[in-house]
């Protein structure tokens, strides 16, 4: 099997050789990839291939799963981010992450964004309405919920609250965002919503984004990587990608043979 090798300049994240293990169960097998800055790019393949494995590789939230272990490399701005100097908390302020079931917490909608900031040393309270403001503009939510940021975050639509939890991410000021299929349980016009949100924030922000969405793939990124079985199959512009893909196995999945 050929992976293509599609170099990216100053790649903002990179990946080397990077084998990954539950026990004893090997769940990713030598992955090279090389994730541009301040561009989209999707994960994509069939259910079980280490996508979500992958994506907690870029901000170390598989340590806290028991009995994991990491072969090879990760770095970011060229810094190994398994080096045993690295500060965990600090890395996960500058990767932050949006999962599949938004998870506000039961706070009030300025709570759930001042929050982070606050654990991160800001005190003053103008300052913290100012980054909840910003925060929530950035997350295309301000218009919406700028007459009640005091009602529970957990009174939001789906849509709303996935959005509040990407200003909660935001609100630290991040440099990559990971997201776990984030509009999986959303419906199409709230979807619409976050992959608009995804277009914005692309430009400012590096965003790795997993989806089994091929069409969500095709419109959100400008990298598209398919993961089966845990191996790095192929990886390249979505357009190409999604076109004219190099490898039989690619082919197969985006045109839904199998998956
Ligand atoms: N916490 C865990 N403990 C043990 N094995 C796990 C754990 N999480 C995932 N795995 C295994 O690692 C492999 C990759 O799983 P992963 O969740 O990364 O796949 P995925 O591509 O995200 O799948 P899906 O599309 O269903 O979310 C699978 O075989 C899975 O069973
Ligand atoms: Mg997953």
């Amino acid at each position: 099997m050929i992976v293509q090798k599609t170099i990216i300049e100053n790649p903002k994240i990179h990946s080397r050789n990077l084998n990954f293990y539950y026990g004893d169960v090997q769940a990713l097998f030598d992955i090279n990839l090389q994730l541009p800055d301040k561009l989209v790019t999707a994960l994509i393949g069939p259910s079980g291939c280490g996508k979500s494995t992958f994506l907690r590789t870029l901000n170390r939230m598989n340590d806290i799963i028991d009995g994991t272990r990491v072969e090879g490399k990760v770095t970011i701005d060229d810094k190994d981010i398994y080096d045993k100097h690295v500060d965990v908390v600090k890395l996960r302020k500058r990767v932050g992450m949006v999962f599949q079931k938004s998870n506000p917490f039961p706070k009030s909608i300025f709570d759930n964004i001042a929050y982070g900031p606050k654990i991160h040393g800001t005190k003053s309270k103008e300052e913290l309405a100012l980054i909840v403001e910003k925060s929530l503009k950035e997350a295309l939510l301000w218009d919406e919920v700028k007459d009640r940021l005091h009602v529970s975050g957990l009174s939001l639509s789906g849509g709303q609250q996935q959005r509040l939890c990407i200003a909660r991410a935001l609100a630290v000021n991040p440099e990559i965002l990971l997201m776990d299929e984030p509009t999986s349980a959303l419906d199409p016009r709230a979807t619409a919503g976050i992959e608009e949100l995804i277009r914005e924030l692309a430009g400012s922000y590096t965003i790795v984004i997993v989806t089994h969405n091929m069409q969500q793939a095709a419109r959100v990124s400008d990298y598209t990587a398919f993961f089966y079985e845990g191996k790095l199959i192929e990886y390249d512009k979505t357009k190409k990608l999604f076109t004219t893909p190099a490898e039989k196995q690619t082919e197969d999945y985006i045109t839904g043979r199998f998956g």
